[in-house]
């Protein structure tokens, strides 16, 4: 397994030189050359998450579009996360009854139950794609039944965002947190009246991300402050609440160990989508460091991971190393240009992919699978 990562790390250097499609050619500019300038195509018409950017891009602002599509710097990291599941290939195994495949897709997230091993990242504005905000991203989870965690700087506060829940709807809330214990106990007590089950802290942003597509239009990051982030400041924060903190933002092998030490529940790979710092690795990258490197940290705590996830095969490949479930920010926000109704039928989409997926690379059970299928 090590040496087939290794070769295909190389070979990989060598495709990257290939010119980057944000939106691969699958016919959308063709199918849809009778729309007007900014209109919308029909929902039921859409046929995988990729159209929803192409959709989402059309229809927002420029200024508005930059702030979701943006990344930093000169975006390598951004479409690194995109190509890289390029560059692990699938490996499907035949002769394999795999006609239940669809029943594996439920899983537990921190022990709570949902139909499928992804979940939506959090994402700040999401008023910039619906005038409704959040709202369609809260109601197409519970659609959906997955996870969604809202984050702090969303266009909706945290107690809006709860009234849309379902009475039983499981959400994960993000933070940034500065150090100040006030304000971060007076966030805590709304986290917890708001009904959330967990805090979803982000680590990966200790000072401003350097986004220059963003910052023609004015539109950098929510959180542009340094910041101190420290083992002491997140053991000392599990002081202060019953709910479990996961970090979001994890992106070593060292950490991810260092995670394990300080009790952590569970760790969330990821590069901020590649918005904070360009030349991060994906998060995909990390979890193979991690696969090679200390395996055993998938089975000491919970491993989350997003960025660039597109397709059901990107999802496969990361439940492959371990993780246990996959974020994707992005093509939600896109699929909320739709509210409601878009972000329940991205949800759907990529359910089916997962399986259909799946189910042609020889898994029977995607709680039982394994390294083996990815190289
Ligand atoms: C528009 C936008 C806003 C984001 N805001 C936050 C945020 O407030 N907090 C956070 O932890 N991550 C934030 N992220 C990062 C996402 O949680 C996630 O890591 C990333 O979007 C995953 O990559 P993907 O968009 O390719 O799926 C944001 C991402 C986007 C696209």
């Amino acid at each position: 397994m090590h040496s087939s990562f290794v070769s295909l790390t190389l070979l990989g250097s060598a495709l990257a030189a290939r010119p980057f499609l944000n939106e691969p050619d699958t016919g959308f500019d063709e199918f849809f050359s009778s729309l007007a300038p900014g209109e919308l195509p029909p929902l039921d018409q859409l046929v995988g998450l990729p159209d929803f950017d192409a959709a989402a891009r059309r229809h927002m602002s420029t200024q508005n579009y930059t702030y979701y599509r943006n990344g930093a710097a000169g975006e390598w990291s951004y479409r690194n996360n995109l190509e890289v599941f390029n560059r692990y290939v699938l490996k499907p195994k035949t002769m394999v009854d795999v006609t239940n495949i669809e029943s594996t897709l439920p899983t537990t997230i921190l022990g709570h139950n949902f139909s499928a091993p992804f979940f939506i990242s959090p994402c700040a504005r999401g008023g910039y794609g619906n005038v409704d905000g959040e709202k369609g991203l809260v109601e197409g989870a519970a659609a959906g039944d997955i996870l969604y965690m809202p984050a702090i700087y969303a266009s909706l506060t945290i107690e809006d965002i709860a009234t849309y829940k379902t009475d039983d709807q499981v959400t994960f809330q993000q933070v940034y947190l500065d150090g100040n214990d006030t304000a971060t106990q007076l966030i805590f007590d709304r986290i917890q009246k708001s009904n959330s089950k967990a805090i979803v802290f982000t680590i990966d942003s200790a000072a401003d991300g350097n986004r220059h597509r963003a910052a023609r239009y004015g539109v950098g990051s929510a959180d542009s402050s340094y910041t101190l982030i420290t083992w002491d400041l997140y053991d000392h924060l599990r002081t202060m609440t019953d709910l479990p903190i996961i970090l979001k933002g994890i992106q070593t092998v060292e950490d991810a160990q260092a995670a394990v030490e300080h009790g952590v529940p569970a760790i969330y790979l990821s590069n901020h989508g590649g918005r904070q710092i360009d030349g991060a690795r994906s998060a995909f990258e990390v979890a193979i460091e991690i696969h090679q490197k200390a395996p055993e940290v998938f089975s000491q705590l919970e491993v989350y991971a997003d960025g660039g996830v597109r397709y059901g095969a990107d999802v496969v490949k990361m439940l492959a190393l371990g993780v246990k479930a996959v974020g994707l920010g992005r093509p939600f926000m896109y699929a909320n240009v739709y509210g409601t109704e878009g972000v329940t039928r991205a949800i759907e989409m990529l359910k089916h992919e997962v399986a259909i997926d799946a189910a042609n690379a020889g898994i029977a059970d995607l709680h039982k699978i394994d390294t083996s299928v990815v190289s």
